[in-house]
């Protein structure tokens, strides 16, 4: 049961992530436990990054298990970009059906995209899942995915924070622009 599978991933992942305060090895483990325990086609992380040499953001491939991904998607684009402008999950049961949905693997049929929001309430990065088979993700899904990004949001905000900072004197700024 699809229920019982994530209430024991979702304690999985807590007992994983417990003190641990780098995100990248956080989105690691939750990539492998999700990928691992529910069988999915592709499942990872894309980080809002600041794009080289522009002001603008962007998201960039982060941890993931499953075959190899594009690794830079604008904001608005694909299902991804747009669950970032949107602030919102996106459940997308024919990604033929999605208008601009980003084809990074043409074996993949339904697919899920979460936000992971900062303490802030800003969007820091998106769990992407994708599935070979249509309409593979509903509510339950949702619902579940939703709570284990909540997990990541105390983690990610500082080094956010950090990484613009020092992205911005890279850029020869001084103001150290938050994000
Ligand atoms: N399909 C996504 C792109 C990422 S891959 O699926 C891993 C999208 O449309 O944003």
């Amino acid at each position: 049961m699809k229920h019982e599978k994530y209430q024991l991933l979702t304690e999985q992942i807590k007992a994983l992530i417990e003190g641990e305060t780098n995100e990248v090895a956080v989105m690691a483990n939750i990539a492998a436990a999700i990928h691992e325990t529910m069988g999915f086609w592709w499942t990872g992380f894309y980080r809002v990054m600041p794009k080289v040499g522009s002001d603008e953001k962007e998201l960039v491939l982060g941890p993931f298990q499953g075959p190899v991904a594009c690794m830079h998607i604008p904001f608005g684009r694909g299902v991804c970009g747009t669950a970032w402008e949107r602030r919102a999950t996106i459940v997308v049961p024919d990604v033929e059906q999605f208008p601009g949905h980003i084809a990074c693997s043409s074996l993949s049929r339904s697919e899920i995209v979460v936000p992971v929001f900062s303490t802030a309430g800003e969007v820091v990065a998106v769990l992407d899942i994708d599935s070979k088979e249509l309409a593979t993700f509903d509510d339950t899904d949702r619902q579940y995915l939703e709570t284990i990004c909540q997990l990541v949001s105390n983690i990610v905000l500082p080094h956010h924070h950090i990484e613009y900072h020092h992205q911005d004197e890279a850029n020869g700024k001084a103001d150290g622009a938050e994000i």
